[in-house]
């Protein structure tokens, strides 16, 4: 019965956060329901089941019932907010008639003061076995800005595709109804909403969107479909350097659509053309690329992917500045760089004011452009960086960010995976890791164990994920057993994600 694909649980009770956007109800039958997707507490939703793994089942939320919040108490609402999306608010809110579902901001109707104590919860929950938490977590640091803090934003194009079958039995596809721009609906991960606004991603980032969406629109290209894998439009990001005022912008499109069709092939290069010689672009956009993305895979950096320049090289310039210290870093369309600067900012001035001021080196793994080893140079003498990166264009970025910043000739550089690491580490003074979320691999594990034999040397993790964050730390707490000061900050409001920094000594 609990096996069966179609079966929907009615009227569940909302109540408690797990991990990872996740919400779990007890069942008066002593089960335990694993409830995926933006609900919030206070909820009553029917739910059906997601994903029917051995071990456990996930629900999804087929229907929201009744909903305590008054949500017309909260100033700024976005129209696209999956909530409004939901049979029991459709009639409530007096929002205009757009597509609803948006699946990024699910905690935008909570206030901010709320969403931080949701995510204390969690936090608090991940280190529920660990003996110090309570002797050294401090409360979250929030965002300064609620509001417009993203400084990247992904948008992917998508339409509807209407099919006629004629009496010869031919198939004629209408690819140009329903066209789409935006961000993935909430539970229906094949489907585009189409926004016209973010409220998390900064002001001009909204800007340039639309302007750009309008020329796209106007060329009557066809949208990529990623079930057929033909057509052209695939996805298109803007990236800003919020202290700097610069603007990336990468269009991602599947140039094999041009073999079977010339006019099309014509109109792009027109298309080109117009982009070029377009005043309001020339002066708003610092870098404009084109990604040629004939990859099955729905991402912007797959495989089979071919870049040229419309104008200037690809990046943008960065700025943090900490404790009156400012670094400039040079970001390219496909490195890593936090997505909140200025909560960037606040993450390394705590990681920071955390350190001691040790002599020595740096080892930075999963060092993206290099912004933590770079700024924590900046502020003390240290020796030297040595770094471990796995993304070569996040490599290259390093590089000229140690020259940017005056530290060229003391940087060591391995373009490789972290695991793989297998170097003679000399002097080392500190350590930072910041892994992708998942927990950190054995042999990462083991080569930091064999430093720590050699040298005493803190080590500072930041992290986005603070299940796996607690998990390794089980691993790591025999070496380092003297572990202070773990923080977190909220780089992203109205969603569930929360940074955690903590350092070992
Ligand atoms: C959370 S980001 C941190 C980047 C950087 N520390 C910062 O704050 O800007 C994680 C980085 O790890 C890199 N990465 C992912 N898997 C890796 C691996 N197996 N080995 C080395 N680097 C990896 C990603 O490309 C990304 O740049």
């Amino acid at each position: 019965m609990w096996r069966n694909r179609r079966k929907l649980l009615e009227n569940i009770k909302i109540e408690k956060i797990w991990f990872g956007g996740v919400w779990i109800v007890k069942m008066e039958d002593g089960k335990t329901l694993l409830i995926s997707g933006g609900v919030l507490p206070g909820m009553i939703v029917d739910v059906r089941i997601l994903k029917n793994k051995k071990d456990y089942i996930a629900w999804q939320v087929y229907a929201v019932k009744n909903f305590d919040l008054n949500v017309k108490d909260n100033k700024k609402l976005c129209k696209h907010n999956f909530i409004f999306g939901t049979d029991y608010l459709k009639d409530k809110v007096d929002l205009p008639q757009t597509e609803i579902g948006c699946g990024w901001c699910k905690w935008q109707v909570l206030p901010y003061d709320e969403q931080i104590k949701l995510k204390e919860q969690v936090v608090k929950d991940s280190f529920f076995k660990t003996w110090f938490f309570d002797e050294v977590y401090t409360w979250i640091v929030p965002s300064k800005k609620v509001f417009n803090y993203r400084n990247k934003m992904e948008f992917s194009f998508w339409r509807y595709i209407s099919k006629k079958t004629h009496e010869n039995g031919q198939v004629e596809y209408d690819h140009l109804s329903d066209w789409s721009l935006g961000f993935h609906k909430q539970w229906q991960f094949s489907k585009i909403i189409d926004i016209d606004d973010c409220l998390i991603a900064w002001d001009k980032i909204n800007k340039i969107f639309k302007y750009l969406k309008l020329i796209f629109q106007k060329s009557w290209l066809p949208v990529y479909d990623q079930m057929r894998h033909t057509w052209f439009f695939r996805h298109f990001v803007v990236r800003e350097g919020s202290n700097t005022g610069q603007f990336l912008v990468n269009l991602n499109v599947a140039t094999k659509h041009f073999e079977n069709n010339k006019k099309d092939l014509e109109i792009w290069n027109n298309l080109q053309k117009q982009l070029k010689e377009d005043n309001f672009l020339k002066e708003n956009i610092t870098s404009f690329m084109i990604t040629e993305n004939n990859g099955l895979a729905d991402v912007v950096n797959g495989q089979d992917i071919k870049t040229y320049d419309l104008w200037w090289d690809g990046s943008i310039f960065e700025k943090l500045i900490i404790d009156d210290v400012e670094t400039t870093f040079k970001v390219s369309a496909f490195s890593f760089f936090q997505t909140n600067t200025h909560q960037a900012q606040m993450l390394f001035k705590t990681a920071k004011d955390m350190l001691p001021k040790i002599k020595w080196n740096i080892l930075d793994l999963y060092c993206g452009a290099g912004t933590i080893g770079i700024t924590l140079l900046k502020q003390w003498i240290w020796e030297k960086l040595l770094w471990v990166e796995i993304v070569p264009d996040a490599v290259e970025d390093a590089k000229q960010n140690a020259k940017l910043n005056w530290i060229a000739q003391e940087s060591k550089f391995i373009a490789d995976k972290a695991e793989n690491i297998n170097f003679e580490a000399e002097n080392i003074g500190l350590v930072v890791i910041d892994p992708p979320r998942s927990w950190l691999h054995k042999n990462v594990v083991n080569f930091l164990i064999n430093l720590k034999t050699k040298y005493k040397f803190p080590l500072l993790y930041i992290s986005c994920n603070p299940v796996t964050m607690a998990r390794d730390l089980k691993m790591l707490e025999e070496w380092w057993w003297n572990i202070q000061n773990l923080k977190a900050v909220d780089m992203f409001p109205h969603t569930h994600h929360i940074e955690m920094v903590w350092l070992l000594k």
